[in-house]
């Protein structure tokens, strides 16, 4: 069985799912973050006629989460409809190596929410850039 904070991220990020405005896709995802204070944030993939401007629902949670000055990720829950769930894109991975290093990946299809396949930030983007320092 799921921990509850897992079961509660998962659900949040259902929620969230619900208010993606993805109008030319149709493919709707929701994400959660959950704090290490506690908290949950949450987001929803926004796109864009100009296509290429999409953001999608991890980065519009992890934006939140920082401008709200959440700056310690414990996890970030995804859903969406796709046999499996939907694997985080490249430039999510980059913007959690930057931001949640150390955070779990919960990815869950969301009609089936209660299976929920976990991966770490590390293992989805091995070696990232995080710094202009050397
Ligand atoms: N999308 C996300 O929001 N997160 C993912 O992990 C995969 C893709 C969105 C972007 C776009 O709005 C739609 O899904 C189709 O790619």
């Amino acid at each position: 069985m799921p921990k509850p904070s897992k079961t509660r991220l998962v659900k949040a990020a259902w929620q969230a799912r619900e208010r993606a405005v993805a109008p030319y896709s149709r493919f709707q995802v929701g994400a959660a973050l959950l704090t290490r204070r506690g908290r949950v944030v949450t987001g929803a993939n926004v796109e864009s006629a100009s296509y290429g401007l999409t953001c999608c629902a991890e980065r519009v949670a992890l934006f939140k989460a920082l401008t709200e000055g959440e700056k310690e990720f414990v996890a970030i829950a995804v859903v969406a409809r796709s046999d499996g769930g939907a694997m985080p894109c490249g430039a999510c991975r980059q913007l959690l190596a930057e931001y949640a290093p150390d955070a779990k990946v919960w990815i869950a299809d969301a009609r089936r929410p209660e299976r929920v396949r976990e991966f770490s930030v590390k293992e989805l983007l091995p070696g990232p850039f995080v710094s202009l320092e050397s």
